[in-house]
């Protein structure tokens, strides 16, 4: 079906950052770009300098930058000069401890205000913070944290005992575990961050960093093996800045919502860091999705930005666009969505429920900011991502037999790619040089995602080219959910594919062969599910098992999860050359 462009009007130009496309995408630089921000003495650049102390020192640190809601709506506000009080504080409790330059700093916990104060004196402290999502089992945060160098944690005492305590011995570069939410009766080798809060000093001098020094540690997932961990530095706040005027149309003084986690590089790039350097306030909700409440925190905190996903727009849509009427969200401006593919319907149904259409845009964590979006003044074709950001050149390419070729015919299917250069694009995958090569090619960027191009120059999202999961915009690794249930002493083999659900996109679902003379029971699979679940943690852990007698692989002996996904689906088996015998 043809989807209607939804037009703009002049009145939405009026007053919006980027007010003409192209007339905009035409003049603009990366270096007019940092200029808009103040920087350190001697050419050096701290993201947490730029969020927090430069509005400080202009006379803006009563201004309120972040609200917190609690589950049981208790509100929490911190000023600039509140939260960086707060970030003061943390960067003291570093600094105490001899926790020093570049050494990485992990958190696993909910939005809580702890993070963001973690987050900010982190940097301050010229310290790498790396968020995990808390909907993580003991296996993935063990394995983000070993790789990540992780030198302190911060957490709850709760996730603590479950999620770290079992295996702690074994990560010896974790030195400091700071506990919130805890007993007086603390496990060994933790310490109550409130107390210490409490006892540092809240002034702090940002440590010098420089545009390049590492800032932040995101973890994101292939196709095989371990995680990744894209490295991103300072430089990247003139992106986060830059495109959060652009493509969020961020002004100071806007109440700005970004519903993501911050386990997760939305909610620390557009969660933390974008709206802070536009001086707009910070909207936190502690609690999980809920249509009305999401209604209510839109009216009561007065919303006039709001970044949320796909899966949390069908959500409302199931509970029907008439619920939202009964609101009054007159002082929201823009809507913008990420992370997914965003049905068309989606779109339309923001007019529907709204009166303006929700705007998709397009990055991910390797970009570390938003690369292709939809613009309060550009018509949204629904189904489309938009166009690239000013500053961003992106292309169709065709990979074939070692060379890339970009394809300029408009609606031609390649894989996305991006020209490399701007500010924010992560500098490696921590200790991974071949895997990050592998990204280049030409003078490209390659996204690993396919799409195609329209003769307006709107990209339109296709799939992924790999194996890689999305499931309520959640990336997730089928190997890693593969190798936790490898380690039940009944399973001989595992594929892990993604298949789709009509709400979160994609669901986890994992194909399993047992060994010799084990029976493929329902209580077996229950078990199965329940070990996955206890290991990964319910965002990661496959919501579906089936029993195969064996699983299709190639003659060297690797599982094809693409022929497990196409007989699922009912789709072609396409190319199934290398496929070896299944009748063994
Ligand atoms: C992958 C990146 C979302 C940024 C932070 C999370 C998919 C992202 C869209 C969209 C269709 C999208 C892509 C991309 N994706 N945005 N608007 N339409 N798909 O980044 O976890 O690294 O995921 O999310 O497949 O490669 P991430």
């Amino acid at each position: 079906m043809e989807w209607e462009r939804i037009r703009k009007r002049p009145e939405d130009r009026l007053g919006a950052n980027l007010a003409d496309y192209d007339e905009y995408a035409r003049t603009f630089s990366w270096a007019q770009a940092r200029a808009e921000l103040d920087g350190l003495p001697g050419g050096g650049l701290n993201i947490a300098h730029e969020a927090i102390d430069r509005h400080i020192l202009a006379g803006r640190g009563n201004k309120l930058a972040l609200r917190w809601i609690g589950r049981n709506d208790e509100l929490r506000d911190f000023s600039y000069a509140g939260l960086g009080a707060a970030a003061n504080r943390f960067a003291n409790v570093l600094a105490e401890r001899g926790v020093s330059k570049g050494d990485r700093v992990f958190s696993l916990l909910g939005r809580v205000p702890e993070l963001y104060a973690a987050a900010l004196g982190t940097l301050k402290r010229a310290c790498v913070f790396s968020p995990l999502f808390s909907a993580f089992g003991p296996e993935p945060i063990k394995a983000r944290m070993a790789i990540g160098n992780a030198k302190v944690l911060l957490t709850t005492e709760a996730f603590y005992r479950r999620k770290v305590e079992p295996w702690r011995q074994e990560l010896a570069s974790l030195e400091h575990v700071f506990l919130i939410d805890c007993s007086n009766n603390l496990p060994p080798g933790t310490t109550d961050l409130g107390a210490v809060m409490a006892a540092a000093s809240d002034s702090f001098e940002t440590v010098w960093t420089g545009p390049e020094d590492m800032a932040l540690l995101h973890f994101t997932s292939g196709t095989t093996g371990r995680p990744k961990g894209a490295v991103h530095v300072h430089e990247a706040v003139v992106a986060h800045h830059m495109t959060g005027r652009l493509a969020l149309d961020l002004h100071a003084d806007d109440i700005f919502w970004c519903t993501a986690d911050p386990g997760w590089i939305t909610g620390t790039s557009y969660g933390i860091i974008a709206p802070l350097t536009n001086g707009a306030t910070l909207i936190v909700d502690q609690a999980e999705f809920d249509a009305e409440r999401w209604y209510r925190i839109l009216q009561e905190q007065k919303v006039a930005i709001w970044y949320t996903a796909p899966t949390a727009i069908r959500m409302l849509m199931k509970v029907g666009a008439e619920i939202a009427k009964r609101y009054d969200l007159s002082k929201l401006r823009f809507m913008a969505s990420v992370g997914e593919p965003l049905n068309p319907e989606g779109v339309v149904w923001g007019v529907e429920a709204f009166g303006k259409p929700f705007h998709d845009n397009w990055w991910q964590t390797e970009t570390g900011g938003i690369m292709i979006a939809n613009y309060p003044s550009m018509d949204v074709k629904p189904g489309s991502m938009g166009r690239p950001l000013p500053g961003i050149t992106a292309g169709i390419i065709e990979r074939t037999a070692g060379e890339v070729r970009e394809i300029a015919r408009p609606m031609a299917m390649g894989e996305l790619a991006l020209r490399p250069g701007w500010p924010s694009m992560m500098r490696g995958y921590l200790n991974e040089e071949e895997r990050y090569k592998k990204c280049f090619a030409s003078g490209w960027y390659l996204t690993g995602d396919l799409a195609m191009r329209d003769s307006d120059g709107y990209y339109w999202f296709v799939g992924r080219s790999d194996d890689v999961i999305k499931s309520a915009g959640h990336l997730i690794g089928p190997f890693e959910v593969e190798s936790a249930l490898m380690e039940h002493p009944a399973v001989a083999e595992v594929g892990v594919i993604g298949v789709p659900d009509p709400t979160a996109g994609e669901v986890v679902k994992a194909f399993v062969a047992l060994k010799n003379g084990i029976d493929p029971t329902e209580a077996l699979r229950k078990n199965l599910l329940g070990h996955a679940r206890q290991r990964l943690g319910p965002a990661v852990a496959p919501k579906d098992i089936a029993f195969r007698q064996n699983l299709p692989k190639t003659r060297s002996g690797k599982i094809m999860r693409r022929l497990l996904k196409a007989r699922e689906l009912g789709l072609p088996e396409g190319d199934i050359s290398t496929l070896e015998s299944e009748e063994r």
